[in-house]
């Protein structure tokens, strides 16, 4: 059976990345592989440029976080964060300095001298990241560390870890499938899917140029339209989708044949019904939703696919707080809105 197939990336020193991808498709395994607890059948590891293949994970300049923390309940904080340095055989002094400025970056200074079960559980999380950090390696590998905590918390620790990798310029690889995780912390995210790293790329670029259809659909909220190519021309490439409308997108390559069109349900407005043409899509309210701080609105092509509009409330008229079921409107967007990508 096969658990990662051709995975190639290249982690640039100092950066905080990110792998993404759903359940099974391979992160740990990659994690595993860079920390030296799993060796690849073929290909190589290099750490810092040295060969690491067949080192094992000891003498690789590198440390693990894993979701599920085990710390050692009977230790002190200090002496938890200090064990590896025993290990490594530091003098008490200097393992003891070490741990306290580990546990100051993780603001966690006051907790030294309690057990980990006076801890709460993103306590003890960041209890096991200064247990990882205080070993001072070259790479620091997470697999989704923050799993196991409530949304509020995780939110906090995630601008807590972007703090804590710029403070010690440390490579962190982060797992997670999480793609809204992945956005507010990567200095870059490498998508995977079965295996391969789908596109790498900042989270921008993720977002906004997706290289695949399957990064559009799981980077973000994203309609997606068949569509087949009638002409590309000055950088406008005309677009037959379905239930006869059309779309106008400006491309930068020469897009032909099927294609998918996708189009991020903020860059679409709800104008009222009337004339359609190009970008301007036909099509009936399904739902209307107000979502606080901006309203979504659901709409049917005449084929029956779906389009989300997601309008800022500051934006919006009273036309859009009046739409109900059944209404029939246009869908309109600039041409620089669709994201042409391959069938
Ligand atoms: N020791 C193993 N032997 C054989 N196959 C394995 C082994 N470990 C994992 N696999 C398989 O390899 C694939 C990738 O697994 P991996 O644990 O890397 O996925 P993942 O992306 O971390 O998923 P999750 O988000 O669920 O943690 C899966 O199909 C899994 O069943
Ligand atoms: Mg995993």
């Amino acid at each position: 059976m096969t658990a990662v197939d051709d995975l190639d990336l290249r982690i640039h020193q100092g950066e905080f990345l990110s792998l993404l991808g759903s359940s099974g498709c391979g992160k740990t395994t990659s994690l595993r592989m860079i920390a030296g607890f799993e060796q690849p059948t073929s290909g190589e590891v290099l750490i810092g440029g040295t060969d690491a293949v067949g080192l094992p994970p000891y003498k690789r300049d590198v440390n693990t976080v894993f979701q599920h923390y085990a710390l050692f309940p009977h230790m002190s904080i200090l002496d938890n964060v200090a064990y590896g340095l025993k290990q490594r055989r530091l003098d008490k002094k200097e393992r003891h300095q070490k741990a306290h400025a580990a546990l100051e970056l993780v603001h966690l200074e006051g907790r030294a001298n309690r057990k980990p079960r006076e801890l709460s559980g993103g306590q003890q999380q960041r209890v096991a990241l200064a247990r990882a950090l205080v070993m001072e390696p070259r790479v620091l590998l997470l697999d989704e560390p923050l799993g196991a905590l409530d949304l509020k918390l995780r939110k906090d620790m995630q601008v807590e870890l972007k703090r804590i990798q710029r403070d010690v310029g440390i490579t962190f690889v982060y797992v997670t499938h999480d793609q809204g995780e992945a956005m507010s912390m990567s200095d870059r995210i490498a998508v995977m899917s079965e295996g391969r790293v789908e596109q790498l790329d900042a989270p921008e670029a993720i977002y906004d140029r997706p290289a695949s259809a399957f990064v559009a659909g799981f980077v973000g909220e994203m309609n997606v339209l068949d569509g087949a190519v009638r002409t590309t021309a000055d950088g406008v490439a005309t677009i037959d989708v379905a239930g006869g409308s059309t779309v106008a997108a400006r491309t930068t390559g020469a897009p032909a044949g099927k294609v998918v069109v996708g189009i991020r349900p903020e860059k679409v407005t709800v104008a009222p019904g009337g004339d359609a043409g190009p970008n301007r899509l036909a099509a009936t309210v399904v739902t209307r939703l107000q979502l606080g701080s901006s309203i979504q609105v659901v709409a049917q092509l005449t084929d029956g696919t779906e389009v989300t509009a997601v309008v800022p409330r500051t934006g919006a008229d009273a036309t859009v707080d009046a739409l109900a079921t059944g209404d029939r409107v246009c869908l309109t967007f600039a041409d620089t809105a669709p994201i042409v990508l391959a069938a």
